[in-house]
């Protein structure tokens, strides 16, 4: 019989129960907890806040709880209206902004815990050294050949139009980590948030490195491992579809060849 053991931390054991609020509308929180300096397995802590006394968002609920029960409760958020990306984590079984996801949406205990199979660095941090490694070796920035115009660059209407559900994805990796293929395949596959961003600039009328970001991009990992199974444009908080995208890069990669 084969036996297998569980990686460190891969247990989540039960969690401590902090006194509930009294009020009248009582709503649970179990949040994932680990701490990488006391060489203890995650836990699932259990926090109980009233509503009456807490705003809308998840994130409010969060902040209420590091305020005011637990000050070592620790995640990442910046500008609180889905701008950022910072607060991306998975609440209820799905990746999405804990700043736009409203507690009413929950039926039952809110669950919240980091986006999955990523490392943890505490709490509901991950860590996304890598997602902006791979970010950041598509070269997301224009590239001209061209001598630099005295004016300002003017892009047409219709191909400023082209970068519509491109330009406003904000990098919280709630894609990529919905993605199955980015879980198994995470180091060589680049995911649909990347690859929608390498879209981005590939698309743009201004930029004259498309050749060069093909050639980055064609390599059976890198694109390739895309299976079209859409978890990416489900999990998307900001309505975006990184499937379709990268669909237009393949359909870019065979139109070059012919
Ligand atoms: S469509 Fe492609 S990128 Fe999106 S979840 Fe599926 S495999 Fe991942
Ligand atoms: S495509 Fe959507 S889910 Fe993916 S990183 Fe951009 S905003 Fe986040
Ligand atoms: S705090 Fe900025 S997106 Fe949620």
């Amino acid at each position: 019989m084969v036996e297998l053991s569980l990686p460190q931390n891969s247990r989540v054991g039960e969690g401590k129960s902090w006194p509930a609020a009294t009020g009248a509308r009582l709503k649970e929180f179990q949040v994932y907890r680990w701490n990488p300096d006391d060489g203890q397995n995650p836990t699932v802590d259990s926090y109980t806040i009233d509503l009456d006394e807490c705003g809308p968002m998840v994130l409010d609920a969060i902040i209420k709880i590091k305020n005011e029960i637990d000050p070592t409760l620790t995640f990442r958020r910046s500008c609180r209206e889905g701008i950022c990306g910072s607060c991306a984590m998975n609440i209820d079984g799905t990746n999405t902004l804990a700043c736009t996801k409203g507690i009413d949406e929950v039926d039952g205990p809110v669950k919240i815990y980091p986006l999955p199979h990523l490392p943890v660095v505490k709490d509901l941090v991950p860590d996304l050294t890598r997602f902006y490694a791979q970010h950041r070796s598509i070269e997301p920035w224009l590239q001209t050949v061209s001598p630099e115009p005295q004016r300002e660059w003017a892009q047409s209407k219709d191909d400023r139009e082209k970068l519509d559900g491109l330009y406003e994805c904000i990098l919280c990796a709630c894609c990529s980590t919905s993605c199955p293929s980015y879980w198994w395949n995470g180091d060589r596959y680049l995911g649909p948030a990347v690859l929608l961003q390498a879209y981005r600039w590939l698309i743009d009328s201004r930029d004259e490195a498309t050749g060069d970001r093909l050639d980055n991009l064609e390599d059976p990992f890198r694109l390739y491992r895309c299976h079209t199974i859409m978890n990416c444009a489900k999990a998307c908080p900001k309505g975006l579809n990184p499937a379709k995208a990268i669909a237009e890069i393949k359909k870019m990669m065979v139109e070059r060849r012919v």
